[in-house]
């Protein structure tokens, strides 16, 4: 057995298992998940049409395996969406390639840029994080390095807390922007920083982008290209960023996605990926097609996460640490105490069900930066998560009456 498998963390909703064995939610509720983060909006007609019209489309040969990169048309798709969404200039032959979701593609990023051989090889990645970042560092033989988020700096990642040691020997840095869970967007001038130091140490930056569509500010967030191409670095040298179509178009079924950037790494990626054996089926390939050639159904779901994000964060604000973030669908809350005591007690008295920060962070430099915060996904419709909110409200409020007759 490949003795790094062990070095593999338990995944938050195996420990959240752990946590709520033997507790008995109330009965008088209905359960309320808001601990997934999986969207709950239904998926467009329009894409589910296109998947079952490819199926019997002349074009389409289930007979012929796909190839790795996909269709010419495929490519063009997302460097057209590129072009729409950012303003960005692809060449589709050789800076795009398409993925099957971006959970995959960034663990299978990490197995090809990571040199095991080197010196002591070091990832470094936001902390709290999505925990494929830690998985691609350990399966690729390096040891991640957990650079905190600052409720202080609307929960920027402190890179100048990252010693230059540790920069020194860094090869792959994870960025994720809008953030998980944190929802916060990185500036140009956070970006700018960050390319300095990957041109300084020569690390490769993975921009994972997948609630890019999600937002809540008028201005759309920043992506990792755009971000290069402002800077002069057309060539999006060292950078590639990962897209999916699973939150924007309400598909996490469909697993689809695509990378984009630096040439030189997509050569290399895309001959990892042809071992690997990750083509994409051609029927998934036409309805991806579609669902990046359409943005109305974007404005919609973005309209449906505004208007719940506006009814839901007022009603929390009072009784817990929590503000509308920049993008995404979590709300990231500081609750003053135990988040893993206030997640079992909240599903024991009020069936609500959400997921203790410390899960989704590691304790670095002696602190978790997930402790005493919880993350609630925003996912349902919105009187469910209206109704979970107003339970929520209820619990603190009865707990610090029991803490201060
Ligand atoms: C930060 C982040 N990145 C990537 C993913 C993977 O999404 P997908 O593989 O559906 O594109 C998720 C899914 O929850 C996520 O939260």
């Amino acid at each position: 057995m490949n003795p790094l498998l062990s070095r593999l963390q338990p995944y938050p909703f195996e420990r959240l298992r752990e946590l709520f064995a033997g507790v008995t939610p109330n009965p008088a509720f209905r359960p309320i998940s808001l601990g997934i983060g999986e969207p709950k909006h239904p998926t467009p007609e329009f894409i589910k049409q296109a998947l079952n019209a490819a199926m019997y489309d002349a074009t389409t040969d289930l007979a012929a395996y796909p190839p790795t990169a996909g269709t010419p048309r495929l490519r063009q798709a997302f460097s057209g969406w590129l072009q729409r969404r950012y303003g960005l200039d692809i060449d589709p032959a050789t800076q795009v390639l398409p993925v099957n979701g971006s959970r995959e593609a960034l663990f299978a990023f990490g197995q090809t840029v990571i040199d095991p051989a080197r010196d002591r090889p070091v990832v470094v990645c936001p902390n709290p994080f999505y925990q494929i970042y830690e998985g691609a560092a350990l399966l690729g033989g390096a040891q991640p390095y957990y650079a905190p988020s600052d409720p202080a700096r609307n929960f920027a990642v402190d890179w100048d807390g990252v010693p230059q040691s540790v920069w020194a020997r860094t090869q792959l840095l994870f960025v994720c922007s809008p953030g998980n869970p944190t929802g916060a967007v990185m500036p140009l001038a956070e970006w700018k920083k960050l390319f300095e130091l990957s041109d300084r140490h020569g690390f490769v930056i993975a921009s994972d982008e997948c609630y890019s569509e999600i937002y809540f500010r008028d201005e759309p967030p920043l992506g990792g290209l755009e971000a290069a191409a402002k800077l002069g670095r057309g060539d999006f040298r060292n950078l590639v960023s990962f897209t999916s179509l699973s939150k924007r178009s309400n598909v996490p079924g469909l697993r689809s996605g695509f990378v984009a950037g630096d040439a030189r790494l997509m050569k290399q990626f895309l001959l990892y990926r042809t071992y690997h054996g990750s083509a994409m089926s051609p029927i998934v390939q036409a309805a991806s097609m579609v669902a990046w050639g359409d943005e109305a159904h974007v404005v919609e779901n973005r309209a449906m996460y505004r208007a719940k994000f506006a009814e839901v964060t007022p009603l929390l604000a009072p009784v817990l640490d929590v503000s509308l973030p920049d993008a995404g669908f979590y709300l990231w809350a500081g609750v003053g105490e135990s988040d893993t005591a206030f997640a079992r007690d909240l599903l024991a008295q009020y069936n609500v069900t959400v997921l203790p920060g410390s899960y989704l962070a590691r304790e670095s430099a002696g602190f978790n930066p997930g402790a005493a915060r919880i993350r609630m996904a925003l996912v349902a419709e919105t009187a469910e998560c209206v109704e979970a909110a107003q339970r929520i409200v209820q619990f603190v409020k009865n707990r610090s009456k029991q803490e201060f007759p």
